[in-house]
């Protein structure tokens, strides 16, 4: 008696460790805490009129950052999901003041990340209020981010700086601000946009990519033939590396290009990437790619939650352009990710980590930058995950 009865409580506990939380539940739980965060986060920078947050410093006080830095557009972007989420006057008000500190911006001719700064921010704002200014502000923004196409060489150039190294550098991270012009070709008719978003999406795709679809991080083109000049990376750790986060940029890109196209080549190429990282070895269990897919000191090698929260967002939107077989894959590693991006590991506690949402992702570690670090990328693309694999559930 005393036996079977001892076995039946140790059966119980297994199954309460082993049985997982079931998403919906974790997912409004999450929600929550994330606008709890998030308004304290937002709350933290009211009598800073031009300041966002960055990252954190050394003594675990927050970061800021000005509107031109690339991203500036991630916490209003993020008030915004949350403010769709919950429908909270709060998240609106603190949304449409940080949204609006970066107004300027939509005259900044002087990088290619425009669309993760003003797209996020206010076109998000936009969606959600049908507001005219947001509007406006961001067709300008979009005349400037198209100022940067060369037509010779086919592409948008990322950077100005390293002018001594590079001629016209394009980064995989470049396919994230195309959504953007997208938008702004149907917005605003015949200008050239959707030509730019295509051109440049065929020649990364072109010169980007690998055989085993992993790609470059940066590829310059020569100015005066217009072909490539040299594959480098900048932020991971080799030329030949498949940097963590441009693999979950790239990924992103295409299934975005292949939404706003409906180009088969789009969505083969973002299926290439999606099966390259899935297979790939060093992908650990719980899914969070460390910082670098090739980075040398594996399995010590720091993670990036960043790269996570991407491709998870990326892969629940790719599942619903795919056959059921592959979709139940790609949400399940999705869930994975979402999964241990929830646990306590990577989410903070009400009140710590600067009041970011999560922890432990990896800026510029060749730069000796931002190395296991809150980032607010991360926390944005989180929150998308979020939103996106609650959908999946209705
Ligand atoms: N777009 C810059 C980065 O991913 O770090």
């Amino acid at each position: 008696m005393k036996t079977s009865v001892t076995i039946i409580a140790l059966a119980i506990l297994l199954a309460s460790c082993t049985s997982k939380e079931p998403m919906g539940k974790l997912i409004e739980d999450r929600l929550a805490r994330s606008i709890e965060q998030y308004e304290l986060m937002a709350a933290s920078l009211m009598d800073q009129p031009d300041r966002l947050p960055r990252d954190i410093m050394p003594d675990g006080k927050l970061r800021t950052t000005g509107p031109s830095d690339w991203v500036s557009g991630f916490l209003p972007g993020s008030l915004w999901y949350l403010y769709e989420y919950s429908e909270r006057p709060e998240l609106l008000d603190y949304a449409v003041d940080y949204t609006m500190r970066l107004v300027d911006q939509q005259h900044n001719r002087g990088t290619h990340d425009l669309g993760f700064m003003l797209y996020c921010s206010f076109g998000n704002g936009l969606r959600l209020t049908s507001d005219t200014v947001f509007r406006r502000i961001l067709l300008t923004g979009a005349e400037s981010l198209a100022s940067r196409y060369n037509p010779l060489i086919g592409c948008i150039k990322s950077w100005d700086h390293n002018g001594d190294k590079w001629q016209f550098p394009v980064i995989i991270d470049n396919m994230m601000n195309l959504e953007f012009l997208m938008w702004a070709a149907r917005e605003s008719g015949a200008n050239g946009y959707e030509a730019i978003c295509l051109s440049h999406s065929d020649m990364t795709a072109k010169n980007h990519f690998r055989p085993d679809f992993s790609s470059y991080h940066v590829i310059s083109y020569d100015t005066i033939t217009g072909q490539v000049e040299k594959k480098n990376t900048h932020q991971g750790y080799a030329d030949e590396s498949a940097w963590a986060r441009g693999q979950s940029w790239g990924l992103y890109g295409y299934v975005v290009m292949y939404r706003e196209t409906h180009d088969e080549r789009y969505l083969t190429l973002a299926r290439n990437i999606a099966s390259f990282l899935l297979s790939h070895p060093n992908l650990p269990a719980d899914k969070i790619p460390y910082w670098d897919y090739n980075a040398p000191d594996i399995p010590e090698a720091k993670r990036d939650a960043s790269a996570g929260a991407i491709m998870a967002s990326a892969l629940i939107e790719l599942s619903g352009y795919v056959d059921p077989a592959t979709a139940k894959t790609y949400l399940g590693v999705a869930e994975q990710q979402i999964r241990t991006l929830s646990s306590a590991e990577y989410f903070a506690e009400k009140g710590t980590n600067a009041n970011f949402i999560l922890k432990h992702s990896v800026g510029h570690l060749p730069g000796n930058s931002q190395i296991d670090v809150p980032l607010t990328y991360a926390d944005y693309y989180y929150i998308e995950a979020l939103l996106r694999f609650r959908k999946t559930l209705k």
